[in-house]
């Protein structure tokens, strides 16, 4: 629902004039896939390359963004949905900020994955695909989630009792089950550059 009564108030430095400043593209880096696939791991590397190089960023991460922002949130279909809502729309914002924003939620539901690429402008959204299978998760279960799902002891859990929908058309898959962070990390750098958000 849309606030009433609000006037939209134009800014006198756009995004375009911060891009320029910043000398590259703002985006969105959605990365997604299952609890323990190296979402964090894979978002935060290529944020400290882009870093290296100059460039303006920023990491959301699902389990930090609880703690916060999005404390008030379990993992039912709807919440896990109302979640994603909030990080798309600060995403958003931090797209006409100029920065790179680069996000590791599950992120399980299309649909809601969707909603969030048509928040922004085409080829803003970029989605990638961190693919594990749920056998190397489980079995590298770093926070021993999946140990305490199995048990019954966590409900709705991603790949145990609540699906997880592949992306269809993502614009980029890279295999974190098997493949060097740092290979993976190249992958992305390559996508930023033949997008041209970076150079
Ligand atoms: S979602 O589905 O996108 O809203 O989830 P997200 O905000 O990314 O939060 C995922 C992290 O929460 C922990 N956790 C769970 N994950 C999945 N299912 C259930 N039920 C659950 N309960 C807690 C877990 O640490 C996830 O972190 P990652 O980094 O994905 O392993």
């Amino acid at each position: 629902m849309s606030s009433n009564n609000t006037v939209w108030h134009k800014p006198l430095v756009m995004r375009a004039d911060r891009e320029q400043l910043n000398a590259h593209k703002s985006a969105i880096l959605w990365f997604t896939g299952l609890s323990g696939a190296g979402k964090s791991t894979l978002a935060h590397a290529v944020e400290a390359r882009l870093f290296q190089i100059g460039c303006r960023t920023f990491v959301f991460d699902g389990d930090n963004v609880r703690h916060g922002l999005c404390a008030d949130l379990g993992f039912s279909e709807q919440d896990r949905s109302e979640n994603i809502r909030r990080i798309g729309e600060m995403c958003k914002l931090f797209v006409e900020a100029g920065v790179i924003a680069l996000t590791a939620f599950i992120s399980p539901f299309r649909h809601d994955r969707q909603r969030v690429r048509d928040l922004v402008t085409e080829g803003d959204f970029l989605e990638i695909y961190c693919q594990a299978s749920l056998a190397v998760c489980e079995q590298r279960d770093v926070k021993g989630l999946y140990k305490r799902a199995r048990a019954g002891e966590i409900p709705e859990f991603t790949g145990v009792s609540s699906p997880y929908e592949e992306p269809e058309k993502p614009e980029l898959v890279v295999d974190t089950g098997f493949q060097a962070v740092e290979e993976n990390v190249e992958m992305v750098i390559n996508l930023l550059k033949c997008r041209g958000i970076i150079r």
